[in-house]
């Protein structure tokens, strides 16, 4: 993996065989714009994400529209990516403004680690990347506010949010052969082993009969694979609040009998990244040592097909004793999900929030590079909403309301499991979750449909091909803005 440092050296003080210049969109007059005229005979526009690379002069020239956190993170990780191909060891880069803030320290790292991941678990000829080092000069930092230790403590955080997305790639992007419900709950236990704090619960069928999850156990019947209930705990000592982070773990989603014709079949390995997402939250949150109690409830299981597999017209009851009308066996994640949710109120947590590759109606009404945020509390969506665009995740919110939910109404059970229109799916799918969620909860409860962006077969800004780790960066950065508040409102009180 690539080692990032700091120094407190000047940039061109650094020994180092490359060097990455980010250009303010067409402002050559940077000092470290040391090849203005060369620049200019190239054509170098600078103009969104360009780069230029002077092999001769050993440096790299990327523009980027304006000093923002996600446009440094694009521009690092497109330089890193040209200069990956080819044979360069060690590269260096500067802290542009002054007074240089760490949220910039921080994109250069983020956008470092999160650009240079590849997933190469099933090639058999892999050529390894020569790049070995990034350091970031801390030039720029104004005297006054020099602080190496705040730099090396940006990068360190920084660090454990991109790793922990990275983390959530490796698990979405393994084959459903290779990441079955037993096999997740695998992760989960080595992660539990690794990490000081966390401990690990796995259920199986037994399990999942005792606690009456019955909508669950119908989804994961016909598969050769048996489910996996997945708790995993994070409890630091004098612990401030409590975060229930739910996932959708389909290891696949066939759809079932109401099966996915071929074209929609493909890519849904990815359909666990709900609960890959989860499992990254909570590494994340550990080892960023936050002073809150986490939790991640996962539902691990297969939707295929068989002679015993669940059937539209069946009636399931869910853990809560709601009564459930199958119409369709492609929405099986809300079924799933449904047990789960009802496990997590248990909990009685400050906070709750479920993570899951819901509906293909998210990604049709927001595109699929966003996330959709859904719940109860104007507040609770708006802070979620801040946090992922200073994650660099893109998210929007889709609103609940009183005529979506009627038709989730059945004439036989307590609630169909799909809405009686073709229209707003997505907050359907949201409504149909919410009859899961304790009534003392509801104002504390998201629901993110990560459908879209967590998996996305062609490459886009800084992300890979394939899966994205979508919601880990945002929940982290939630979580950390709730760490901040919690600490001013705290030396508020003392004063
Ligand atoms: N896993 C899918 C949703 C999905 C679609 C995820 C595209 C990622 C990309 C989910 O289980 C599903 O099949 N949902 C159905 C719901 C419908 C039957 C009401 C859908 O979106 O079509
Ligand atoms: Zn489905
Ligand atoms: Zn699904």
């Amino acid at each position: 993996m690539l080692e990032i440092q700091i120094s407190e050296k000047k940039l061109d003080e650094i020994a180092s065989d490359c060097e990455i210049i980010l250009v303010l969109e067409k402002n050559f007059d940077h000092r470290w714009v040391k090849d203005k005229t060369l620049l200019e005979k190239l054509h170098f526009k600078g103009e969104g994400f360009e780069s230029a690379f002077l092999v001769e002069k050993d440096r790299i020239y990327v523009s980027i529209e304006k000093f923002e956190r996600d446009a440094i993170r694009r521009g690092v990780a497109s330089a890193l990516k040209r200069i990956k191909k080819s044979n360069y060891k060690h590269a260096k880069i500067g802290s542009y403004v002054k007074d240089c803030p760490p949220i910039y320290t921080k994109a250069i790292v983020e956008g470092a680690l999160l650009g240079s991941y590849s997933f190469n678990r099933y090639k058999s000829k892999v050529t390894p990347s020569s790049l070995q080092k990034l350091t970031i000069s801390l030039e720029e930092y104004h005297e006054k506010t020099l602080n190496p230790e705040s730099a090396q403590k940006a990068v360190e955080e920084a660090k454990i949010i991109a790793q922990a997305t990275n983390f959530a790639k490796d698990i979405v992007n393994s084959t459903p052969d290779d990441m079955t419900p037993t096999q997740l709950a695998q992760e989960a236990e080595k992660l539990a082993k690794d990490l000081e704090g966390v401990e690990c619960f796995v259920g199986d069928e037994k399990f999942l009969q005792e606690q009456k999850m019955g909508a669950f156990l119908a989804v994961s019947r016909a598969s050769a694979h048996p489910p996996r209930f997945i708790h995993l705990t994070y409890k630091p000592q004098n612990a401030v609040a409590k975060y229930v982070f739910v996932g959708k773990g389909l290891t696949y989603d066939s759809g079932g009998l109401s099966l996915k014709p071929s074209e929609h079949m493909v890519t849904m390995k990815a359909d666990k990244s709900g609960s890959a997402s989860a499992l990254a939250i909570l590494k994340g949150a550990a080892e960023l040592k936050l002073p809150f109690e986490v939790h991640a409830v996962i539902g691990a299981c297969e939707n295929m097909i068989g002679g015993n597999a669940y059937k539209p017209d069946d009636v399931l009851v869910a853990k809560n004793g709601v009564t459930i009308e199958v119409r369709n066996t492609d929405a099986e994640g809300r079924l799933v999900l449904a047990d789960c949710l009802c496990y997590a109120s248990e909990l009685k947590p400050d906070y709750l929030v479920d993570l899951a590759t819901l509906t293909g109606a998210c990604v049709v009404a927001l595109g699929e590079y966003s996330s959709g945020v859904m719940g109860h509390s104007s507040e609770l969506k708006h802070q979620m909403l801040q946090a992922a665009q200073k994650s660099g995740e893109l998210a929007g919110t889709l609103p609940f309301n009183d005529y979506l939910k009627n038709l989730l109404k059945s004439q036989i059970a307590d609630i169909s499991n799909i809405s009686s229109s073709r229209y707003g799916g997505a907050i359907t799918a949201g409504l149909f979750l919410d009859r899961f969620v304790s009534d003392e909860l509801k104002e504390k409860w998201l629901h993110l449909d990560i459908a879209g962006p967590a998996y996305v077969e062609k490459a886009w800004g800084y992300n890979q091909a394939g899966a994205s780790g979508a919601g880990v960066r945002m929940a982290l950065y939630w979580l950390k803005d709730h760490y901040y508040q919690h600490n001013s409102y705290h030396k508020k009180e003392k004063k």
